[in-house]
């Protein structure tokens, strides 16, 4: 079975748009802690929810494509990460 680590997984998925946490479609919406606050994403299930229902230009992450236990190690590798 592959092994969870959360960095793994939002290389794979989530990288492409968001490089160093950034956004190269919406500057304003970085993964960055300042932009999480603005927007009222705090913790894990905030950015899982993100994945499950994105606003525009994201790709959406439903279940089939990232199970629940992937997103939750990607949202706790973007809260440490990602300052
Ligand atoms: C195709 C490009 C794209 C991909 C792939 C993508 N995103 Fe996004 N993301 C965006 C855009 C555009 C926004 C701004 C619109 C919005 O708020 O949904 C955004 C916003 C976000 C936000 C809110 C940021 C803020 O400051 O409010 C989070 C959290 C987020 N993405 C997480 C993820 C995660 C986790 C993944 C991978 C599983 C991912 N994104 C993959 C384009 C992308």
């Amino acid at each position: 079975m592959k092994k969870i680590s959360g960095e793994g997984e939002f290389k794979e998925n989530c990288a492409i748009c968001h490089p160093d946490g950034g956004n190269i479609i919406n500057p304003a919406k970085t993964l960055h802690k300042k932009d999480l606050d603005a927007g009222g994403i705090k913790k894990p299930a905030d950015i899982i929810a993100k994945m499950r229902k994105p606003g525009p230009g994201m790709t959406q992450f439903d279940k089939k494509t990232v199970p629940d236990k992937e997103a939750n190690a990607i949202a706790v590798y973007i809260l440490k990460t990602f300052k």
